[in-house]
């Protein structure tokens, strides 16, 4: 069975993010073709790349999730125009472990997100991921009650449904490479 880690971008006091994965997770879960688990950055305490000696448990820890999964949904939020410096502290922080994986973005903010997920597209080329075409894009506005709530339109699901069946296609592809 494949194995798909929706990986949280955001790891501030008071993120959304979780509300966005439990939702993905929730329309993945119907799937029988693949296993999904949310994979939250925060948890593993990386220091920032290069601070310290490396030998911090979290970063050992990262790698091994990371290499333990077939492929990826990013829960992307923008921060000035692109992806959080967590999210990229964390895919710098792993080489391998990323290598020859698929993945999709699912993005939210102003202007949906867009901004930072097409800068993500950019980082995941650099460690071999590759990213699917079909990407829901969530406003901050018509898809978050106070900015805060999450209440995503309807409309999102088909592009949603649509982006895991990329994924999962891509991941089983690539898995072969492997
Ligand atoms: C440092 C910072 C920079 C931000 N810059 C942008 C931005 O450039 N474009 C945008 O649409 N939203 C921007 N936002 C708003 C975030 O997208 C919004 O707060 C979102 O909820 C952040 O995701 P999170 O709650 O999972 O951390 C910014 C938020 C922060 C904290």
């Amino acid at each position: 069975m494949l194995k798909i880690g929706i990986v949280l971008g955001s790891t501030r006091q008071g993120r959304v993010s979780p509300q966005v994965a439990e939702w993905v997770k929730g329309i993945a879960d119907k799937r029988t073709d693949a296993e999904f688990e949310i994979v939250d950055i925060a948890d593993y305490n990386l220091p920032f790349l290069g601070t310290t000696d490396g030998t911090e448990p979290g970063i050992a820890a990262w790698n091994e999730k990371l290499a333990s999964l077939d492929g990826f949904v990013f829960v992307v939020q923008e921060y000035n125009h692109s992806i959080t410096g967590a999210l990229k502290n964390a895919i710098d922080f792993a080489r391998e472990a990323w290598y020859n994986k698929a993945a999709g973005i699912v993005s939210y903010g102003s202007t949906g997100g867009a901004r930072a997920a097409e800068h993500l597209r950019g980082i995941l080329g650099e460690v071999k991921v590759a990213d699917v075409r079909t990407h829901p894009t969530l406003s901050l506005f018509t898809d978050f009650e106070n900015m805060s709530e999450f209440k995503p339109q309807d409309l999102h699901l088909d592009n949603v449904n649509a982006m895991l069946e990329e994924v999962v296609a891509w991941s089983g592809a690539l898995k072969t490479l492997r």
